[in-house]
């Protein structure tokens, strides 16, 4: 069983609609990475999932059960919302309040060492750098311990050095064992970090798959031939997409290895030649180009 599922996510703004039935399965343990552009659906999935949006149809459930589990969740926003009069401390002690005062103390020191910000632990918040700021939420979204994190673009706007702490960071969290759904419009960082990757666009998901599954989706096989009108024939016939030009051939298709083989098997029998093969991986970026004809950053 699924440790997240949705099913049939559909939410409108007016006639904006946000989410057109979204479904997915998140493991347990897993990152989860939600991938797509501006204005895709990312943060009103993020919102369903947490409970701070209603959607207006589909279910969403937390080991089989609809409607709980919510106290299990932490949210780190994509618009970071903290009162920049008030100190880190008293920050962290009012949004840790919100779940109860046990253990409070102890849960600030260990959420304020994790992002390591020890010494701004007096500071106000208007004070610290945009990175600073970052890391002090993604403790602030920590705070109660929950067993599943959601992160909402948690590296926008940040320094190398900061994504980079909140990367390790994220990767810790995953060795202790919590599920995390993470949402960006940088590719790197979706295959970087993700486990699991659905692409989002227009408020559905186009594609989705593990890192290895979306990078096999498409092979491009460049080859050089004395005979390209046959060799586009053949490949054609296998289902690929060709593209001949003067003695090159480019094709694509899921499966690079059965195609070439099929074309050497036959190039004695047919009597062309097949002079170099040379095989890339499409890019996760090129294939969201085509699948939507929209660059993810935009
Ligand atoms: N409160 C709202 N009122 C009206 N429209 C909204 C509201 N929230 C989101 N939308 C619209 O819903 C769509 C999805 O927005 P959402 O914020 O979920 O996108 P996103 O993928 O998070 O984008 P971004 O990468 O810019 O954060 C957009 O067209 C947006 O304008
Ligand atoms: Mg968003």
């Amino acid at each position: 069983m699924p440790f997240i599922e949705l099913k049939n996510i559909t939410k409108s703004f007016g006639e904006t609609k946000a989410l057109n039935g979204i479904s997915f399965k998140v493991s347990k343990g897993a990152i989860f990475g939600l991938l797509g552009p501006n204005g895709a659906g990312k943060t009103t999935t993020i919102n369903i999932i947490c409970c701070l949006l209603k959607q207006d149809s589909g279910e969403i459930t937390i080991n089989g059960i609809a409607g709980d589990g919510q106290d299990r969740i932490g949210v780190i926003p994509q618009d970071i919302s903290m009162y920049d009069e008030l100190t880190v401390a008293d920050n962290l002690g009012f949004f840790g309040s919100v779940y109860g005062s046990r253990d409070l103390d102890l849960r600030m020191s260990r959420f304020i060492e994790l992002v390591q910000l020890e010494d701004k632990f007096k500071s106000k918040v208007g004070t610290l750098s945009g990175g600073q700021k970052r890391r002090l939420n993604l403790a602030v979204g920590l705070i109660n311990d929950p067993e599943i994190i959601l992160m909402d673009e948690p590296t926008v706007g940040i320094d190398p050095q900061s994504r980079n702490f909140i990367f390790e960071t994220i990767v810790r969290l995953k060795e202790a064992g919590k599920t995390i759904i993470y949402t960006t419009h940088y590719l790197e960082e979706a295959e970087k970090l993700c486990d699991y990757i659905a692409i989002i666009d227009e408020g559905i998901i186009i594609k989705e798959g593990t890192v290895s599954e979306l990078a096999q989706f498409e092979q491009e096989i460049q080859l050089t031939t004395d005979c390209p009108q046959v060799i586009s024939t053949i490949a054609a016939s296998m289902g690929a997409y060709v593209n001949a030009n003067g003695q090159s051939v480019k094709i694509r298709t899921s499966d690079a290895v059965k195609v070439i083989t099929q074309l050497v098997q036959k190039s004695e029998g047919e009597g062309y030649k097949i002079t170099g093969i040379l095989v890339r991986k499409v890019s996760l970026e090129e294939m969201f180009l085509k699948l939507t004809g929209k660059r993810l950053r935009e």
